[in-house]
């Protein structure tokens, strides 16, 4: 508040211009200069917003820097995953690849026919779960869809698709080959 309002034109002091004596007791008692308020709550306003967003440009940069660190680190090193016989067709086996946190899970859509995904939903990471019989993945956290076939989304908040496992077999094992990261 200023110190002094001599120099200042009632109407800019008081909302409705009467004198500072005629006002509401309320705003006698908490005297607010109209114009400094609009300044403060505009200076205010725009502090927030520097902040929000270069604490939003940091969160970006340390997603695409956690990430570019965990595809460097990751390993094109095939793993078995599962013996085919142990998954019965319309059946889902969670497993890791290609590090210890990277959840993923496989699915056997027909006799012949395995699929594998990173379970992180491409949203907000929740773990998706598969629905054989809909032919869909699903994300219980918003109601994000994937395609079985694909990992493409379907529907919900979701926008890319899931990163896909590209699998091989080897002495009758389902084996994770290598991480299919995509954008489209
Ligand atoms: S986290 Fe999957 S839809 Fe939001």
């Amino acid at each position: 508040m200023a110190e002094s309002h001599d120099d200042i034109p009632l109407s800019v002091l008081t909302p409705d211009g009467r004198p500072f004596e005629e006002q509401p007791k309320w705003r006698r008692d908490f005297p607010i200069d109209v114009p400094e308020d609009n300044h403060v709550a505009r200076r205010d306003f725009t502090k927030f917003m520097v902040l929000v967003s270069f604490a939003f440009a940091v969160g970006q940069c340390w997603i695409w820097l956690m990430s570019a660190w965990r595809r460097a680190r990751g390993t094109s090193a095939s793993r078995r995953i599962v013996a085919v016989a142990e998954v019965p067709v319309g059946g889902a086996v969670s497993f890791s690849y290609p590090n210890p946190h990277d959840a993923c899970v496989l699915v056997r859509t027909a006799a012949d026919d395995f699929v594998a995904y990173s379970s992180k939903c491409t949203h907000l990471s929740c773990a998706v779960i598969p629905d054989v019989t809909a032919g869909v993945l699903r994300c219980p956290c918003h109601h994000g869809l994937f395609d079985l076939a694909t990992g493409r989304p379907l529907a919900g908040p979701p926008r890319r698709p899931l990163p896909r496992v590209q699998l091989g077999r080897e002495q009758g094992y389902i084996v994770a080959l290598n991480v299919e990261e995509r954008t489209t």
